[in-house]
């Protein structure tokens, strides 16, 4: 029966980078679910969120998800285009906040992600994993970190990734912002799960909560 992994937690606290290389390790695929609600806020378009529910799920299901290969190599994939660094700003990542405050997205999502976590062993990262869609997962962590770690983290990954990133004091508000929504959301809030590890990266390099989490996940 594959076995999952999960890690959830706040923006910008370096979940992406650390489930990818807890896969690599341990030889599994890597679901990275912010990219799948970023994708779907981009199919949606400009004020997607605002559409009528029946137009919403009339779309969505239209929509075909596949997760192939494993560690670095997995390939995740909407409607056969692979979701990308480019789905990466923190524009899209504020349309994906809002559009996940939607039910029938949710739930559309969640579907998708059981059935990836039903066909192969998995480390799946996002805001819901260990306290809804894989509630019976193996090892569960919850990282979190202080907001202006976590803007500066998110800095220099958008450096990293060739785009120019808004001013640090930007982008501490657009993270609080973006938190609280997914804090105060009435469907799935972000939370860690009652039996989640629950890790303070703020003053860890990565290395050091590598090594935390592979040890747990050992355990
Ligand atoms: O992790 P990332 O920043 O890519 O996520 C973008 C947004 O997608 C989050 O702010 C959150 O609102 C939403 N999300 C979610 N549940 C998940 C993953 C992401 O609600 N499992």
């Amino acid at each position: 029966m594959p076995a999952v992994i999960t890690l959830d937690g706040p923006a910008g606290v370096g979940k992406t980078t650390l489930a990818r290389r807890l896969a690599a390790a341990l030889g599994v695929a890597f679901l990275d679910t912010g990219a799948m609600y970023r994708a779907v806020a981009m199919s949606l378009g400009e004020n997607g969120w605002e559409l009528p529910e029946a137009e919403i799920a009339e779309r969505l299901s239209r929509l075909c998800f596949s997760l192939h290969g494993s560690g670095e190599e997995t390939a995740l994939a909407m409607d056969g285009f692979a979701l990308g660094d480019e789905l990466r700003s923190e524009e899209v990542g504020r349309w994906a906040s809002l559009v996940a405050r939607l039910p029938v997205v949710r739930q559309c999502l969640v579907t998708a992600q059981r059935q990836m976590g039903s066909a192969k062993s998995l480390v799946a990262e996002g805001r819901d994993m260990g306290s809804v869609v894989f509630t019976q997962a193996a090892c569960k962590f919850f990282l979190d970190a202080r907001p202006e770690v976590r803007a500066l983290r998110r800095y220099h990954q958008l450096l990293s990734l060739g785009q120019t990133p808004q001013p640090l004091e930007e982008l501490v508000e657009a993270l609080r912002i973006r938190d609280e929504q997914d804090r105060t959301r009435p469907i799935s809030p972000l939370k860690p799960a009652e039996d989640a590890i629950i890790v303070d990266t703020s003053d860890l390099d990565v290395e050091e909560v590598f090594a935390q989490l592979q040890a747990q996940a050992a355990a």
